[in-house]
């Protein structure tokens, strides 16, 4: 059993009280701009110096393709692997979402879903969520997702779902944390082993996540409602069945052990950007052995809950907790 020491213990309890309240002031930001069915043409105020943000539906042609210009400029992809323009504005007229954030005149986030039939229930899927470097960490990502869900809500639709790279962090942090998705299930190399983004040059293994829009939990960790605490006790008692060693690789206990219990934990690095950059083979040893940690608890009717973000300081791994499903 794995304990954290006292003065991590403490500073948590501090980065945890301090987070609770600035989420509450940011909560009731996200109300007074979300709560009042004003997608289109609402003005984020924002503290300090950061620009006030302008979230939109993208509309015209000219909207699109600035869009798709970002979309480009995010992945850096080649031309061929960038969304045609044709599409875009056919998938708007089908019923697909388009919402744009904008910092005076220039587009800095985008959010593309479409209407999706998955189990014979009709939700959205959301296909990109991009948002431009220069203004990564200002809540923008979080507020086009705000956005989206009560554009799907507004006309009965209660379902969203996206995939994302298990291995970065960030998005893990974004999804399960502050919006409160789960997922049971995990696609090796969704899109390919390889395409010419960057990002992907690790392969395209994603989680495909599932955004309950109108449940309680959502409601409440929408409202700011703070796991941390809760999640860290669980991690504190559990061998993680993937734990982010000392020298930063991966290693793996036994998998039947772990497969018996209630629930699992699996790290990952903090950075794992960095990791792919200087070092491809740690980066394949940490895609490979995180794949089969997935796919096996998977199999066995264990649901990804929660992820925590630095779980041994600040440099340190996340980890994500999976609860076996009630039968
Ligand atoms: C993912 C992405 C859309 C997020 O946009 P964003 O506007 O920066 O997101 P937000 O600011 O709303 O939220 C990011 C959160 O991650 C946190 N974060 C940043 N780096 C992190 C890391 N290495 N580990 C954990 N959390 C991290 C931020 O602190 C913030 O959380 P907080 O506000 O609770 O502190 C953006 O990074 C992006 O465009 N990435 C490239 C494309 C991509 O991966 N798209 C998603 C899949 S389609």
């Amino acid at each position: 059993m794995r304990r954290e020491p006292e003065s991590t213990q403490a500073f948590t309890k501090i980065y945890s009280a301090l987070r609770c309240s600035y989420r509450w002031h940011r909560g009731r930001l996200s109300r007074i701009v979300f709560g009042q069915a004003l997608v289109r043409n609402a003005v984020v105020p924002n503290p300090s110096s950061k620009p006030e943000i302008l979230i939109r539906d993208l509309e015209s042609i000219a909207d699109l393709q600035l869009a798709l210009d970002l979309e480009k400029l995010t992945w850096e992809a080649d031309d061929r692997d960038v969304t045609p323009l044709a599409f875009a504005i056919a998938a708007r007229a089908a019923g697909a979402m388009w919402i744009g954030a904008f910092d005076k005149a220039q587009l800095v986030g985008f959010a593309f879903a479409i209407p999706s039939l998955e189990h014979g229930r009709t939700a959205f899927h959301s296909h990109m969520l991009g948002v431009r470097p220069s203004h990564r960490g200002m809540s923008i990502g979080y507020r086009l997702k705000l956005a989206q869900r009560q554009k799907a809500l507004a006309i009965g639709i209660k379902e969203i779902t996206w995939t994302f790279d298990p291995l970065r962090a960030r998005n893990a942090h974004l999804n399960f944390c502050r919006l409160g998705v789960i997922s049971n299930d995990y696609r090796v190399d969704f899109y390919g082993a390889h395409t010419s983004s960057p990002l992907h040059r690790n392969g395209t293994d994603r989680l495909w996540v599932t955004w309950h829009l109108a449940d309680q939990r959502i409601e409440s960790r929408l409202r700011g409602k703070d796991v941390r605490l809760e999640n860290l006790d669980s991690l504190a008692h559990l061998e993680p069945l993937i734990s982010f060693n000392g020298d930063g690789r991966p290693a793996m206990s036994d998998l039947l052990q772990a497969l018996a219990r209630q629930r699992i934990a699996i790290e990952i690095p903090g950075d794992m950007g960095r990791i792919e950059t200087e070092n491809e083979d740690l980066a394949r040893e940490w895609r490979l052995v995180t794949r089969s940690a997935f796919t096996e608890s998977l199999r066995a009717g264990f649901v990804v809950k929660e992820f925590v973000r630095s779980v041994r300081g600040q440099q340190g791994p996340g980890a994500y907790l999976l609860e076996k499903a009630e039968s």
